[in-house]
């Protein structure tokens, strides 16, 4: 693997499964792989899960691992042939290329602003680092996907379904604050490639990037919707087609303990108790948010192997 920034870098997502399933048993099978390599973990924004997961996972695979804040760095500059008189201090052309001096993988976590559209939709920021770096970059959940959680939904679906072919519905959640598409966008993608029945369900209104959601069943009736599900990972997304804004906060789509039954519970963590989700859920057997941040680890851990072994 040259680098990790999209479901869709992944060759065979049924072999990497049943290998992460396998890392899970040993963690330490391969523990000198990674010896003398260097990952550098580069956070925009706020992280609990992915940065301790990743972090674990290098570690469990013998790398060194270096954390930069980069709002506490300088601040870096994206645009081409701009003037540099204001508030940004270094190009990403300079910066990528010393990072890479240090590093022998780069992780980047960078969330949208939720404003402009077409540019969130560009990944300039992530793309700028796979443009500038001379070593390869592992996506810790950017503008528009997040990978590394993607994957370890799967192992979780993969582990725990009892059904050859398990009924899975994602469910949109109401939030108080203006959420990224990203979780949603990589659980679709990631779920299109397993042998799984997939329905979103969400108001209408709540549409996510048709690129994405094409061949997918979507069903305004979350109650209908739920019926006999298997798993329903419930999640909140900001409006796609009146980008960034919130049009629906209407509580009647908490995910409850009534709806659920005895469907299994997903959510990638972290999440707003009795908004999103009732107490009752998250504190029932059924509930799989422990065990999907826990294979955040093996999710992890199997792609930088997979990275270690085409390094030069
Ligand atoms: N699910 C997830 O990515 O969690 P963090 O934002 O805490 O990393």
């Amino acid at each position: 693997m040259k680098k990790y920034t999209c479901i869709n870098d992944i060759n065979n997502i049924s072999d990497i499964i049943k290998e992460a399933i396998d890392l899970k048993k040993n963690p330490f099978q391969y523990e000198n792989i990674g010896k003398h390599k260097t990952l550098v973990m580069l956070f925009f924004n706020s992280s609990l899960r992915t940065r301790l997961s990743t972090e674990k996972a290098a570690k469990n695979l013998g790398m060194q691992v270096m954390v930069l804040n980069v709002n506490e760095a300088w601040s870096l500059e994206f645009d081409d042939g701009t003037i540099m008189e204001f508030n940004t201090t270094e190009h990403i052309k300079e910066a990528a290329m010393v990072i890479s001096q240090y590093a022998d993988i780069i992780a980047v976590r960078v969330f949208p602003n939720l404003i402009n559209k077409q540019k969130d939709k560009s990944e300039i920021i992530l793309n700028s680092f796979i443009k500038y770096a001379s070593v390869p970059i592992l996506n810790m959940e950017s503008a528009t996907a997040h990978p590394l959680q993607g994957l370890a939904d799967a192992i979780t679906v993969e582990e725990l379904k009892v059904n050859k072919r398990p009924k899975v519905v994602l469910s949109w959640a109401p939030h108080p604050k203006a959420l990224p598409h990203s979780v949603a966008n990589s659980f679709i993608k990631t779920m299109k490639n397993l042998a799984v029945d997939l329905t979103i369900t969400h108001p209408k209104g709540y549409e996510l990037d048709s690129d994405i959601t094409k061949g997918v069943h979507i069903n305004y009736n979350q109650a209908a919707t739920i019926e006999n599900a298997d798993f329903v990972y419930v999640k909140n997304w900001s409006n796609y087609t009146d980008y960034g804004n919130i049009l629906s906060e209407d509580s009647k789509w908490m995910m409850t303990q009534e709806m659920l039954r005895n469907a299994k519970f997903m959510h990638c963590l972290p999440v707003r108790r009795n908004v999103v989700v009732e107490d009752a859920v998250l504190d029932s057997d059924n509930s799989l948010v422990i065990h999907q941040a826990n294979n955040r680890t093996y999710a992890a851990q199997i792609v930088l192997k997979k990275i270690i072994e085409n390094l030069d």
